[in-house]
């Protein structure tokens, strides 16, 4: 297993296939993907390799994520080739759900069992405001539909944003009194891109959490080995919701993921400033162990915690180029 300098511990890997995007989220891509030309993401030989090293290292939970990593025409093939390594337990991916009504059984057959939606408002006009989409009914439909053909773990991720859709909170709980999700509120993230943004949106995920305890939910026991975000529960409720707040104090003690970049770099952290190139040695299956090697070495640079509180956001200039 890999374990850094603090004694955490890397089971989790979050992979990027892809910068490119079909939505334009306010905070993310507010005026959508900007092609580069220089679209050369990690191709399927390429990941497999590189999934081979980490799951011999330990990692047993993968995460395909972007920019919207559906949109890869050979996103399903990536799926299964990683879902059929025996090592891997948790095969995840994380979609804004324009395609899931579609999508949800070819996927789930291909070997994925967790899934992330981000639906940042309940509300239609909000929704089409925030991510530059009329789509919260299709992406609600695709909810529906995963839920039916069989995916157990669903996440729903919804930025919090001040004065947007800070108000909403009743309504997500109607949400989850009988759909079985996990409803996540993300604190907004300061970026490289939005800085604007982020000083008029940015709202503690305290705010959520006061609402949550004054209607009775309960904060659970951190369990060993979960990730930073802390889950509220209610006993006449289906489903969950969980905060995450990466400006709370001790949010990076309970770190237990490591990034890939989709071309390739190793990011130790979403807001840290270096991102070390691996694609180099993802060429030949003749170079697994100096690859792994390389990994391990690279755990022990990776620090305590961010910076965000000096305002120092690494070199992460929107979350579609890290991968959220
Ligand atoms: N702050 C917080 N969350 C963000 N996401 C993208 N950019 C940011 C940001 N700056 C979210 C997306 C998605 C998840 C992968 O990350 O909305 O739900
Ligand atoms: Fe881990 Fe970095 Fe995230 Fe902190 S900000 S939880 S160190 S990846």
């Amino acid at each position: 297993m890999l374990v850094d300098n603090f004694n955490r511990s890397f089971p989790y890997l979050r992979l990027s296939i892809t910068e490119v995007c079909n939505f334009s989220c306010q905070y993310c891509l507010p005026n959508g993907y900007q092609k580069t030309g220089k679209e050369h993401f990690l191709r399927i030989d390429e990941i497999n390799r590189l999934v081979d090293a980490f799951v011999e290292l330990g990692v047993w939970k993968i995460r395909l994520t972007g920019g919207e990593p559906t949109i890869r025409k050979d996103f399903t093939e990536i799926a299964q080739m990683i879902a059929s390594k025996p090592q891997v337990e948790t095969m995840a991916f994380t979609t804004n759900g324009y395609r899931l009504k579609d999508r949800a059984q070819e996927w789930y057959d291909a070997g994925l069992n967790a899934i992330n939606i981000s639906i940042d408002s309940l509300n239609a006009k909000n929704f089409h405001q925030i991510t530059g989409h009329n789509r919260m009914q299709e992406v609600r439909d695709g909810i529906d539909k995963a839920l039916e053909v069989g995916f157990e773990k669903v996440k729903i991720n919804v930025v919090l944003l001040k004065g947007v859709n800070d108000d909403e909170v009743d309504q997500y709980l109607a949400y989850v009194k009988d759909t079985p999700v996990s409803v996540r509120y993300i604190e907004l993230m300061q970026t490289g891109d939005n800085l604007t943004y982020f000083n008029k949106f940015h709202l503690s995920a305290d705010h959520v959490k006061d609402q949550l305890v004054d209607r009775g939910w309960v904060e659970n026991i951190r369990t060993p080995g979960a990730g930073p975000a802390v889950n509220f529960t209610h006993s006449d409720y289906a489903g969950s919701v969980g905060l995450i707040a990466p400006y709370s104090k001790d949010f990076c003690t309970a770190c237990n993921r490591l990034r890939i970049t989709s071309t390739g770099d190793l990011r130790l952290c979403l807001f840290g400033n270096v991102g070390i190139p691996l694609r180099h040695m993802l060429q030949d299956d003749d170079q697994k162990e100096s690859l792994k090697a390389a990994i391990r070495k690279q755990l022990e640079f990776k620090a305590s915690s961010h910076f965000l509180a000096m305002g120092d956001t690494g070199i992460m200039t929107n979350l579609s180029s890290t991968g959220g």
